[in-house]
């Protein structure tokens, strides 16, 4: 009976223990209010960000949409929106750490930002969180890789396994990490949020070892429901338990 009880238990706090002691650090979502299409406004906000610190993260480095035709923001709005929901988690009694960075759309706009350094990379080190189209591969992107390492940073391509059409040329995945970039994983992949197919490009770079970072890429509630829902999902925790992943490195305190 006890022992039924435990493991009852542990399973409910799987993904807590998992989120809590091997990732720490949330690396992309979309929490500032009304920039994006993620949280509409500061109440919003504050709510997901405190669902974030009980399912176990200490720090968040949220990163809204910079793409120019969409979502036009700057260095400055994203600052300034930080700083407004840093105050209101202080005000609420939240103890989460909060930063903002941004994902980028990979486009002629984006390279005419870096060639003017208007750019909020994460804050240590000079990383930038890009994200690809969804429909086509970019014709030139070894070419837009390499205008970001010259300029010293390093590009973390987010959620590459939601980018369909390199599922049948696998070997692009690792043709990216080796011209210095890293991989992000959007842990609801695993969950089989996006579709099956690319739960199993997920597993697939799981299993070959070619992410670096998970993140959530968490943008309203539905999201936090379908990642409380992992906890239930013992074969896609374990894949996730025994990666190592580098999100840590994030946390000062570590
Ligand atoms: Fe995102």
């Amino acid at each position: 009976m006890f022992s039924f009880f435990k493991s009852k238990q542990s399973k409910q706090n799987r993904i807590i223990e998992f989120l809590s002691n091997q990732v720490v650090v949330d690396i992309h979502s979309h929490l500032l209010p009304g920039i994006d299409d993620g949280s509409p406004d500061t109440e919003t906000s504050l709510f997901l960000i405190e669902e974030l610190q009980n399912i176990g993260f200490k720090k968040l480095i949220t990163t809204p949409h910079i793409r120019m035709e969409v979502y036009p923001n700057t260095p400055t709005i994203i600052r300034e929106k930080l700083a407004i929901v840093k105050e209101a988690a202080i005000q609420k009694g939240l103890k989460i750490e909060l930063e903002a960075s941004s994902e980028y759309y990979i486009d002629d706009n984006f390279t005419e930002l870096l060639q003017n350094e208007d750019i909020i990379p994460f804050p240590q080190p000079r990383y930038i969180l890009a994200e690809y189209p969804m429909i086509a591969p970019l014709m030139n992107f070894e070419q837009r890789v390499f205008e970001m390492t010259k300029r010293g940073y390093t590009p973390i391509i987010a959620h590459p396994e939601r980018y369909r059409y390199w599922h049948k040329s696998p070997e692009a995945f690792a043709r990216l990490k080796d011209l210095g970039c890293l991989l992000q994983l959007n842990i609801l992949a695993i969950e089989g949020y996006y579709g099956p197919d690319i739960k199993d490009c997920a597993k697939y770079l799981l299993k070959n070892n070619l992410y670096d970072f998970v993140g959530t890429d968490l943008h309203h509630e539905r999201h936090l429901g379908r990642l409380k829902k992992l906890t239930e999902m013992s074969k896609e925790m374990q894949l996730l338990e025994k990666y190592d992943f580098k999100n840590k490195n994030f946390f000062s305190n570590s």
